[in-house]
């Protein structure tokens, strides 16, 4: 991500951090993230990657699906949304990370599952991202690229929120399912439509 734009979407999302969770209907998200998690098949003892976590929201969802040995590494670019995803969520099992995920320094193999929940479309240089989630995954692991509203939806909010990220627009499943094959990951599951979108690809 280049220095600017950078710069733009921190303070974009230091601002919104402020009223994100006032958006949102908790109760109803965190049921809907639960069960998303259940149909992904989380297990245990996971080592999960919660990309974008924003205030915590799926971070305490996934926390909920771990035993004493599971973890989760959740990262966020700003420290506006991050100080509050640590209140939300104060608990050993969670390691934070503020910066963008792209400039993270994780271990080949770490992960048994990557997580971008409502972010995809705020990262740039996508291929180059895609491909460091394949090295940064086991195999067999999964990367899920998930929003619980649709494309037109997301595509409508960004483009009528600030210049920060009005051109943050999300690609369509197959466009996303393409990419990633390119980057060895096997596609699993598409889902495009008015309920919401979701691509989960497996690393092979
Ligand atoms: C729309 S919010 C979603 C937050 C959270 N996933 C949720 O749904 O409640 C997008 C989040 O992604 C973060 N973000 C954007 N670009 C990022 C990047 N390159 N690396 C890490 N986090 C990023 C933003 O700071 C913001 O908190």
């Amino acid at each position: 991500m280049c220095e600017n734009s950078k710069l733009s979407s921190i303070g974009f999302f230091d601002k919104l951090a402020l009223k994100w969770d006032s958006l949102h209907d908790l109760k109803a998200l965190s049921e809907q993230l639960d069960s998303g998690l259940t149909k992904f098949g989380v297990t245990p003892d996971e080592n999960i990657l919660d990309v974008g976590c924003g205030t915590g929201n799926l971070t305490e969802a996934i926390i909920r699906k771990l035993s004493p040995l599971g973890k989760v590494s959740a990262v966020d670019l700003s420290k506006v949304m991050l100080d509050r995803a640590k209140v939300k969520v104060n608990d050993q099992r969670v390691n934070w990370h503020c910066g963008a995920v792209e400039e993270m320094d994780f271990a080949p193999a770490t992960f048994d599952r990557i997580i971008c929940y409502s972010v995809w479309p705020h990262l740039t240089d996508v291929k180059r991202i895609a491909c460091l989630f394949h090295r940064w995954l086991k195999p067999g692991g999964k990367l899920h690229i998930w929003h619980t509203i649709s494309r037109s939806a997301v595509n409508r909010i960004h483009s009528e929120a600030s210049a920060a990220v009005n051109d943050h627009l999300l690609a369509t499943a197959e466009q996303t399912a393409s990419l990633l094959d390119h980057c060895g990951f096997s596609i699993e599951e598409m889902q495009d439509d008015d309920a919401g979108y979701l691509v989960t690809a497996k690393k092979v």
